[in-house]
């Protein structure tokens, strides 16, 4: 059992250079927990809170010394030591974790199958980060299924809000939706939502050395590489959905769509030279950023909490079984393999279907 904390630190002017440190295990006063964190996925989606660490608050969530952020993880935990009344020492959570061996949590709101932490820091920011599940008490818990939620369901959340959000729009009165980075997790997984509910032709771009891999998953109509764009087919109305968020070519994507590019949501910035939101095309439309939680809230509003989880739930199960097809969730353990995994992940050297699921202090995962 370790009785150290241990963090990984990542420079916030330098997100190349990092250390780990180490100290004693913090104590929970009373009403908190002390949570053992046991494994967390690890995505482009992570570097990306990272470069948005300070614009967009991530490193808020989990206070690192001056100069340092943590970035955070979806993924599991169990409770070392409980002095809360009702969340007891031994309870396996699902939430937003520290890059680090533990975190001190303060329970609040406490349901059957949740709780919402209510440290203080956490309290400006979005309330969707800071809902932890209890698993035990948590219907659509599945004990063999954790990397999978670990590595996909939040990713597959914004794709199917996005998935729901271009449909309740009509697709704008498109036919066509064309996919950046679309070898991502987020992107197949908004792939295979738009091909399921049919009507709109689903386009992937990706870059060259990713083409053959994302083509033979069969997700998209067709796969293009980057060096295609001015070729792109360009008759009829389209969408452009942005997960990598490269100013050059969104650029180049909205210059080829030209007319016909009705709608442009940005969303990712994978290939991280980007600026979310920013960098307008010369003409035409201009991209909206689309920003998970805040269509949560609002669907949360218009079908109430239950309602959309259980629309969730169920896209969910359609969607895991193909996902198993095509992601192969890979586990590394300790100090060192999850440095070079932050790095593999920073400088975009995880082939798409690797999925990396971490540990950071001892534990019964494999390299
Ligand atoms: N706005 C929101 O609410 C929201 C929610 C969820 C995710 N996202 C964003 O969606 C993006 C994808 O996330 P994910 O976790 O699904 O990613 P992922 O599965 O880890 O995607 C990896 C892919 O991203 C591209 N990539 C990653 N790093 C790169 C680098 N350094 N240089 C060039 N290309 C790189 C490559 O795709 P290609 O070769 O195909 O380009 C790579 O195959 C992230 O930016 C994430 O933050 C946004």
């Amino acid at each position: 059992m370790t009785t150290t904390l241990q963090t990984f630190l990542v420079a916030r002017d330098d997100l190349g250079r990092t250390r780990l440190a180490a100290g004693p295990l913090p104590e929970p006063a009373d009403g908190e927990l002390l949570v053992r964190i046991d494994r967390i996925a690890f995505t482009a989606n992570n570097i990306t809170y990272a470069e948005m660490g300070e614009r967009m608050g991530y490193w808020r969530f989990f206070p690192a010394p001056e100069g340092f952020g943590i970035v955070p993880a979806w993924g599991f935990g169990d409770v070392l030591v409980s002095r809360h009344a009702v969340v007891s020492a031994g309870e396996r959570l699902y939430g937003f974790w520290p890059m680090a061996t533990h975190v001190v949590l303060r329970p609040d709101r406490v349901a059957a199958g949740s709780f919402v932490d209510a440290s203080e820091h956490r309290q400006p920011l979005p309330a969707a980060y800071n809902l932890y599940q209890r698993c035990a008490g948590d219907p659509s818990y599945v004990a063999a299924d954790e990397d999978w939620q670990a590595l996909l369901r939040p990713l597959f959340v914004t794709s199917f809000l996005l998935d729901d959000f271009l449909a309740d729009a009509g697709f704008f009165g498109a036919t066509r939706v064309w996919l950046s980075s679309a070898s991502s997790k987020v992107a197949l997984a908004l792939a295979h939502l738009l091909r399921s509910r049919g009507g709109v032709e689903v386009m992937g771009l990706t870059s060259a050395a990713h083409r053959d891999v994302v083509a033979a998953l069969g997700v998209y109509r067709r796969v293009w590489t980057y060096a295609d764009v001015p070729a792109l087919p360009n008759d009829g109305r389209a969408v452009f959905v942005d997960f990598a968020g490269g100013v050059a070519l969104r650029r180049a994507v909205h210059t080829r769509l030209g007319e016909g590019l009705v709608y442009s949501s940005a969303v990712g910035m994978a290939h991280r030279d980007a600026e979310i939101g920013a960098a307008p095309p010369p003409t035409g439309v201009k991209p909206v950023f689309f920003f998970a939680p805040e269509r949560l809230r609002q669907r949360a509003r218009d079908w109430g909490r239950e309602g959309l989880e259980q629309r969730i739930g169920q896209a969910w199960r359609a969607f895991l079984p193909v996902a198993r097809g095509w992601l192969e969730p890979v586990h590394s353990c300790g100090p060192e393999a999850v440095a070079r995994v932050y790095e593999e992940a920073l400088h975009g050297r995880v082939p798409p279907r690797t999925g990396h699921v971490l540990m950071l202090g001892e534990g019964p995962g494999q390299d």
